[in-house]
């Protein structure tokens, strides 16, 4: 079969390495990818904006599957034009991606099916969102409705920074995706990740991974896109890996499917975990990033067949294999991520550090320059390794990202810090 894959980030690359080992792959093409995925995938050149252009790509190239990486083409409607001329995708509806889309849709099917999450009010207007706010305890969670590439949460603590933070975001800084406000309960635990893949009406749990979103050791300043990641996550215990199945996934897909906008991809809940107890803070419709790339490295089976199930609604006929040991990912970024910084300094040593037969060197943004490998983006390299232990998959990660020639990037250095001090 030939697959088109749509992405070009760290995630991509682990999707791509994987789809590689196939033997049902024929050819892979990639738009946009990276540099690191030019070396297991056809790289084409293709406006994924245009889903006209995308379709006939997919027609003239024989292409049986898309897999969709990112959130935003799925919202853009992208696999609804793709389907309308016949050709199969894993990635959600237009209508469906709305429990990304929009933070406020996902609160009223919560809502209406009790699924358990924080309490929260929707607004389109500053006076009713403060008025509503200053009724609730602090710190209290303001949020864009919509897209907002991870930056329409704040967190206030007191009621100036609330009444700010709602003013900003009517007053257009999260552009169109602040014209709805959505106001959350403060939601207080260990947070994890949940994945499943899900055809329509059948879900298919895959593995737990928590996330380390701030920028800093100690989880400390801005929040990012996520500076590293591990699975399993050990909060997740098969009991709870149970409950949230039960009390947030199915659910949520049974009412998708009674909605007539049935979820079809990957859905991805963002979990509180409070006392043994989940509650769902967001879902996201595709594979985190760096989340996927510690799947990917945990995943024993062909990915391609389960993508394909999920895209045709056969997802009944999948039973996956998962490797015991923990993968741990250490994203390298470049200088002043999340703020601003330099594109176009040069990474070495790369085949050095991906010797070690359990390391696997994912790149998101690279670019290559005649010999050389590039940085292109905020977020770089996502470094993985599996072990025999989290602690061993954490130090053979270390030894990769010590391996790499970068002067202009940095890493954590602490990632994986829950998992190891509960594996003590
Ligand atoms: P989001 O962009 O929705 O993924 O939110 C980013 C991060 O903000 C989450 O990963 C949480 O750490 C935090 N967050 C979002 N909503 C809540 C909430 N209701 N309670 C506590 N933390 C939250
Ligand atoms: N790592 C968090 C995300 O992909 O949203």
């Amino acid at each position: 079969m030939n697959v088109l894959l749509i992405g070009g980030g760290g995630r991509e690359h682990s999707l791509a390495w994987k789809l590689a080992q196939s033997p049902l792959l024929e050819t892979l093409y990639c738009a946009p990818g990276n540099a690191g995925i030019a070396e297991t995938a056809t790289v084409v050149s293709l406006d994924v904006g245009d889903h006209a252009a995308v379709a006939a790509f997919c027609k003239e190239s024989g292409v049986g599957l898309v897999v969709v990486g990112p959130e935003a083409p799925l919202v853009a409607g992208l696999a609804d034009d793709l389907e309308a001329q016949g050709i199969a995708v894993f990635g959600s509806s237009k209508a469906a991606s709305q429990l990304e889309g929009s933070k406020g849709f996902t609160k009223d099917l919560c809502a209406e099916c009790s699924i358990p999450t924080g309490a929260y009010g929707r607004f389109t207007d500053a006076n009713a969102a403060k008025a509503y706010a200053a009724e609730q305890q602090l710190p209290i969670v303001i949020k864009a409705d919509g897209l907002a590439a991870g930056k329409g949460v704040v967190i206030a603590t007191t009621a100036p920074e609330t009444d700010s933070a709602i003013d900003a975001c009517f007053e257009g800084a999260f552009g169109t995706a602040g014209a709805e406000v959505v106001i959350e309960e403060y939601l207080t635990g260990e947070e994890a990740s949940f994945f499943a893949l899900v055809d329509g009406t059948t879900a298919l749990p895959l593995a737990t991974a928590q996330d380390h979103k701030r920028v800093g050791d100690g989880d400390t300043g801005p929040n990012t896109g996520g500076m590293g990641a591990y699975s399993p996550a050990p909060v997740m215990t098969e009991a709870l890996s149970t409950r949230v199945m039960d009390e947030i996934i199915r659910p949520t897909v049974a009412a998708m499917a009674a909605r007539g906008m049935p979820f079809k991809g990957v859905l991805y809940a963002g979990l509180m975990i409070e006392d043994g107890a989940p509650k769902l803070i967001e879902y996201n419709v595709r594979f985190g990033d760096p989340e996927a790339q510690v799947l990917m490295m945990r995943l024993k089976s062909d990915l391609l067949p389960a993508l394909a199930a999920t895209a045709q609604g056969t997802l009944g006929d999948i039973a996956l294999e998962w490797h015991d040991e923990p993968a741990l990912c250490v994203v390298m970024a470049a200088k002043g991520y999340p703020g601003s910084y330099q594109k176009g300094t040069e990474i070495a040593r790369l085949e050095d550090a991906g010797a070690d037969p359990d390391v696997e060197i994912f790149h998101a943004g690279t670019a290559r320059e005649a010999d050389s490998i590039v940085a292109a983006g905020g977020r770089v390299l996502g470094v993985t390794a599996r072990g025999q232990t989290i602690a061993e998959a954490q130090s053979k990660a270390y030894a990769a990202v010590d391996t790499i020639d970068w002067p202009d990037g940095f890493s954590r250095r602490d990632i994986g810090w829950r998992a190891v001090g509960r594996a003590d």
